[in-house]
């Protein structure tokens, strides 16, 4: 027996402004996938996520719908809960980052980090809009690239070069709110020292990320590391800096610090224990799963703060690339920008996560919907290949033997093989290889069915002396059928679940694949999906064309 591992996983956390879309859920699904698949080895995996609620955006857009921010959170905060439940991302616990339980995290961390010294005060020049009488966040100043020049970037870092800086180093800002140059103001703000942690992080990299993130790395601790801005002046949506009236945590701040937040409030509800996942020597694993554009924030600022806080590191983040829809980017003009609510609307949730399945590696390349793609791919493999095997098989187990299957392998060597793959399958399911293995799992399918067509048991039913070999086929086929179903029960947990019901079986875990079902009853076959039609897949499109946020 493998040693019972301690996980501990989580997605990133999405803003409490606006609704899940498909891109979202490129990284709930490749999350859920691994857990689900850690959880069928047996190992305790505890998978955590949270709304993100602070932070200028959440002000502004409540500010917009005149209701006050604390109810906005709360109510996206349940639609996103209400969607992760929709496309079965199994989370163990979801909270919003205003939970009294990131509070009380936050205060300690930045307790604890003061009095390490890892705090210092500066006061420094910012931009101000005049016109709205505020400081203006990184994202709300846009200008030019200071270091390569490109137009129209963001005030806390470059698309094009990577680079990070403060809004005011940006060449000719623009405040995104009020259209106007903003001037410069001053103000006493708080700052992590990150440079305390240089070596530690450069020694930590290493064996922490993918190789090509840690290259990436490598490049900023070349440019230098920089202290961190941890406060933000009123007016702000977030938690008040105690002892500091009118100057607030950074959402960034308290953001990471949610991930710990919502698996505390998990504890509280239950009978786990924060500080085996979290103490400094813990021998819990912990993983993030991100995307390509956080990583500066999950692999140097929050490795940091843990260490300077006197808690664990991460075992390891995850990161994944960029969603495109037809190759371009999600656009509400062309119909693209989908959310979650309106694919769940109109199509199975497992349809998206058997797809993205099959694009997702470890790597952090960019993947692709390709709309009519997805169509073909789930129909001839799911329905064509998949669910066939089981329709060809149930009937004549079900009409020659009333619903019995054989009492033993009428090819062992067959079956040995399909279990035997799935070894391979386990580790790249490990390594989040999970395109290689949906290629592994199709080819075992194609084999199964011309197993069934090279034995013809529609012919041999035809005479009575050969129903015992056609029970036979029929069996290995239906055996053959389940290995495919566990193989991809971290993929596909609604259909699973139903064949489970159709196999009359319980749960299916890694360790079903070892040893065959035989003199076994199963339920009679009901269609187990539906083949996706192209009107399905307009309706999706046409629903989300120009949609407003207000009607999602
Ligand atoms: O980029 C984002 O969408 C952030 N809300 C992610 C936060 S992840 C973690 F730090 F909480
Ligand atoms: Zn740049």
């Amino acid at each position: 027996m493998t040693k019972r591992r301690k996980i501990l996983v989580t997605s990133a956390l999405p803003y409490a402004n606006n609704s899940l879309h498909i891109g979202h859920l490129v990284e709930y699904i490749q999350t859920d996938i691994w857990v689900r698949f850690q959880r069928m080895q047996g190992h305790e995996c505890i998978y955590v996520c949270a709304s993100d609620a602070h932070g200028t955006p959440t002000m502004l857009r409540a500010e917009e719908l005149n209701t006050p921010p604390e109810i906005l959170i709360k109510k996206v905060s349940k639609e996103h809960r209400q969607d992760f439940i929709t496309f079965n991302i199994s989370v163990d616990n979801y909270l919003n980052t205003h939970a009294t339980e990131n509070r009380e995290l936050t205060e300690l961390i930045y307790d604890r980090l003061l009095s390490g010294g890892y705090i210092i005060r500066r006061t420094i020049k910012q931009a101000y809009d005049e016109h709205r009488k505020m400081f203006l966040p990184d994202r709300y100043v846009r200008g030019q690239c200071p270091n390569c020049q490109t137009p129209d970037q963001y005030g806390d870092s470059c698309e094009n070069c990577g680079a990070t800086y403060t809004p005011i180093e940006l060449k000719n800002p623009i405040s995104v709110i009020s259209g106007t140059a903003p001037t410069v103001r001053e103000s006493e703000h708080f700052f992590f020292r990150l440079q305390k942690f240089e070596s530690e992080l450069r020694a930590w990299v290493p064996a922490h990320v993918d190789a090509a993130i840690a290259h990436k790395l490598e490049e900023w601790f070349e440019v230098g590391l920089r202290d961190w801005d941890i406060s933000r002046d009123e007016p702000y949506f977030g938690f008040e800096i105690p002892g500091n009236p009118g100057k607030y945590f950074y959402v960034w701040f308290d953001a990471t610090i949610g991930y710990m937040a919502s698996f505390l409030n998990l504890c509280r509800q239950s009978e786990l224990d924060f500080d085996t996942f979290w103490e400094k020597e813990s021998e819990a694993e912990l993983y993030h799963f991100i995307g390509k554009d956080i990583v500066y924030f999950h692999t140097l600022f929050w490795p940091s703060v843990l260490s300077g806080a006197n808690y664990r590191k991460p075992t390891g983040i995850f990161v994944h690339g960029f969603l495109t829809v037809d190759g371009k980017k999600m656009s509400k003009s062309r119909g693209t920008f989908i959310t979650a609510k309106t694919f769940a609307k109109h199509l199975d949730p497992d349809f998206l996560r058997y797809y993205y399945a099959g694009k997702l590696g470890p790597n952090a390349d960019d993947i692709d919907l390709n709309l009519e793609d997805f169509l073909a791919r789930v129909n001839s493999d799911l329905v064509g290949k998949l669910i066939n095997i089981a329709s060809r098989c149930a009937g004549f187990i079900h009409k020659l033997n009333n619903g019995k299957m054989a009492a033993d392998l009428m090819n062992g060597k067959l079956f040995s093989e399909f279990s035997e793959a799935g070894n391979e399958i386990c580790t790249n399911y490990e390594k989040r290889n999970y395109a290689q293995n949906i290629r592994i799992i199709m080819a075992l399918a194609d084999l199964a069915n011309q197993y069934i067509d090279e034995q013809k048991p529609w012919i041999k039913a035809k005479q009575p002396d050969e129903y015992k070999k056609v029970i036979g086929i029929c069996s290995l086929g239906l055996n053959f059928f389940r290995l495919l179903v566990i193989y991809l029960k971290p993929v596909l947990p609604s259909l699973t679940e139903r064949v489970e019901t159709f196999l009359n079986v319980k749960p299916l875990i890694w360790e079903d694949t070892k040893s065959p079902l035989l003199d076994h009853t199963i339920e009679p076959f009901k269609s187990l999906m539906q083949r996706i039609e192209s009107d399905q897949i307009e309706a999706i499109v046409t629903e989300s064309l120009n949609q407003l946020p207000a009607d999602q």
